[in-house]
């Protein structure tokens, strides 16, 4: 990898392992999800200070919606309660924050907080920092080929013209670069729907780490790790080596 290319312009996080942190303590699962409020701070400072572009985190799946009613409630409470106190130092430290998924889906308080903070740190560019909440990868993908059938429809599109490259215009993340590493906390191996057609060339990492115990080390030995990767693109390692 070159020398500019050791940093990735853009990682993703599935923070995963709140409730088994929690479960370690005796502690109920909501208590590993606050302890996780530190480790976004962490990786939004690790972002801030090694110049990642892009920071895009996995907060509540579309499936999540299936846990017990007082988890899904106390993440609301959660995301509410975060949202009041963090928005303004992160728009202090110039940082443009975006939902992405299905808004809709939230009640009336939360979904004004978000659209706020929106609108608040949209002057921002220091570091884009994506919440995905309510979102699915396959659903993001759907929409897109929504607005490519309803182009089509109204004759702006033509069939034919439908490829790789229009067809990802409208998905989630578009305007920003390309998604380098995907990294998953708590040691599972999977995506769990997260960036289906983001990650088609992303390097993967999957750590054992909880989340809320995943600091700015933790975040460090990852961006380590993707320095001494090799992103081929399908070419071999010969090709890729002679370009450089
Ligand atoms: C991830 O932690 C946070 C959310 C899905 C909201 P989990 O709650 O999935 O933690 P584990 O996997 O049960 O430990
Ligand atoms: C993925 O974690 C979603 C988030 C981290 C927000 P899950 O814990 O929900 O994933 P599965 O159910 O183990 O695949
Ligand atoms: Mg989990």
């Amino acid at each position: 990898m070159t020398e500019a290319a050791r940093v990735p312009r853009h990682i993703a996080i599935v923070m995963d392992g709140n409730g088994r942190w929690a479960k370690a303590r005796h502690r109920p699962r909501s208590f590993g999800h606050n302890a996780g409020r530190k480790a976004v701070r962490e990786a939004v400072e690790s972002c801030l200070r090694e110049g990642v572009q892009v920071l895009t985190l996995f907060a509540f799946s579309s499936e999540n919606w299936q846990r017990p009613q007082d988890e899904v409630g106390a993440l609301m409470n959660l995301f509410v309660r975060a949202l009041d106190k963090e928005v303004e130092e992160l728009h202090g430290h110039g940082v443009r924050l975006r939902f992405i998924g299905d808004l809709q889906a939230f009640d009336e308080p939360l979904r004004l907080r978000m659209h706020e903070a929106m609108t608040r740190t949209a002057g921002n560019d220091r570091l884009h920092m994506n919440v995905a909440v309510n979102y699915g990868g396959r659903q993001d993908i759907v929409r897109a080929c929504q607005c490519a059938t309803e182009a089509v429809a109204k004759g702006e599109l033509r069939v034919e013209e439908i490829d790789e490259s229009r067809l990802g215009q409208w998905m989630s993340l578009a305007d920003l670069p390309p998604l380098d590493l995907f990294i998953r906390t708590g040691g599972e191996y999977r995506i769990s729907n997260f960036l289906l057609w983001q990650a088609a060339y992303a390097e993967l990492y999957f750590t054992d780490t909880l989340w809320p115990d995943f600091d700015q080390a933790c975040l460090r030995l990852a961006i380590e790790d993707y320095a001494r990767r090799e992103r081929r693109y399908g070419r071999t390692g010969e090709q890729v080596t002679a370009n450089h």
